[in-house]
């Protein structure tokens, strides 16, 4: 098949997907990361995120259980081409057994990238053990280092126990640890600049995160939201930034050196420069759905599937269609754009 750039398909979604090689779609793109949501629950509510009395969470009968998910891991590494697997949430460390999933993905060969993005509440005291397990790389998401404005955005006075965690992961080996940002509309260019100076100090790497409409309340506004050039103006007002000569591939952050190499910050403009023709994500929800997108509006059920007595062709195939139909991209600056129904807690980051 000639794989080709995002524009014109060569093969149209009435096509069959392709029965092996790796998970490709009908714009050419391959899928390679997988984003494996573990729980829907968290123990924060981002204003941007949840709200304040929490969601319905999924009933405990609906969640994948360990078999399950071990199962659907090994299809995506050993059969369709996964390298690097990210487990998220919700927040992952609310998921007890974080610790042997990770083992488990360790185990499977090729052994795939194993990453985590969580929040950082409890990981001081479990950062070593993850690292044992083999954990490689963390992402510990954080919108500002003043205490009052944390527990504002997060509605939990629990910035001691996040800047505990970072510390705990470092101290672990985790390397390198980043810090993922999404800022408030009122006060996150502020927020930014003393983001920017803590990572500096502590050999972390700032990553921003423009704020996309994922949020359960529907809240969202096109406008409101702070933008990455406003964010690298004010950055670069108080810092000294040159472009990071690296070339970016499927990287969502365009990179930048500061302070003549004292550290680098990422910007990732996931709604002003969408990077959907670089994509190479699939996602597993805790329920045991795959997401071609964090913003489908369709999802694939091998939960069910694999309740039903499939076998690991019909899964393996079935997730093969759902990629297949993915779309070019999010389409939130479009006219017509719809929010998923799920928030980005019941999706994973
Ligand atoms: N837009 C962008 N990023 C978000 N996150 C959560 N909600 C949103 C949103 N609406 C981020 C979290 C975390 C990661 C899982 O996704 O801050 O870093
Ligand atoms: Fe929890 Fe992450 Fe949502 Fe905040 S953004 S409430 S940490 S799932």
């Amino acid at each position: 098949m000639t794989v080709i750039n995002l524009g014109v398909p060569s093969l149209g979604p009435a096509d069959p997907a392709p029965a092996d090689g790796p998970l490709i779609d009908t714009f050419g793109r391959i899928a390679t990361d997988l984003r494996v949501s573990l729980t829907d629950r968290c123990n924060l509510r981002c204003t941007y995120c949840m709200p304040a009395e929490g969601l319905d969470w999924l009933p405990g009968d609906d969640l994948l259980r360990p078999d399950e998910l071990a199962r659907l891991l090994r299809i995506g590494v050993t059969k369709l081409g996964i390298t690097s697997v990210r487990f998220t949430g919700g927040e992952p460390l609310v998921a007890k057994h974080l610790e042997d999933v990770v083992a488990l993905t360790a185990s499977l060969a090729p052994r795939p990238e194993i990453t985590l993005t969580t929040n950082g509440i409890g990981l001081a005291r479990r950062a070593a053990k993850l690292k044992r397990a083999g954990l490689d790389r963390i992402n510990v998401s954080l919108d500002t280092v003043d205490a009052a404005r944390f527990a504002r955005i997060t509605r939990r006075d629990r910035l001691a126990d996040v800047l505990a965690g970072l510390e705990g992961a470092k101290a672990a080996g985790l390397d390198p640890v980043k810090v993922n940002a999404v800022l408030d509309p009122t006060t996150g260019l502020d927020d930014a600049v003393g983001l920017l100076r803590f990572c500096l100090d502590h050999g972390y790497q700032l990553r921003i995160i423009e704020q996309m409409p994922l949020d359960a309340s529907h809240q969202w506004q096109r406008g409101r939201a702070l933008g990455a050039d406003d964010v690298l103006a004010t950055l670069q007002r108080h810092f000294d930034l040159e472009p990071d000569p690296a070339p970016r591939g499927s990287a969502p952050a365009q990179l930048w050196q500061v302070d003549g190499g004292r550290g680098t910050v990422g910007i990732i403009a996931s709604v002003s420069k969408a990077f959907c023709a670089a994509c190479d994500r699939t996602r597993l929800t805790a329920d045991g759905q795959i997401r071609n997108c964090l913003f489908a509006r369709q999802e694939t059920d091998l939960r069910r599937l694999m309740r039903t007595g499939a076998d690991d062709d019909a899964i393996e195939a079935a997730w093969r269609a759902a990629m297949w139909a993915k779309a070019a991209g999010h389409g939130i600056n479009d006219p017509g754009f719809v929010q998923p129904d799920r928030p980005m807690s019941a999706i994973g980051g």
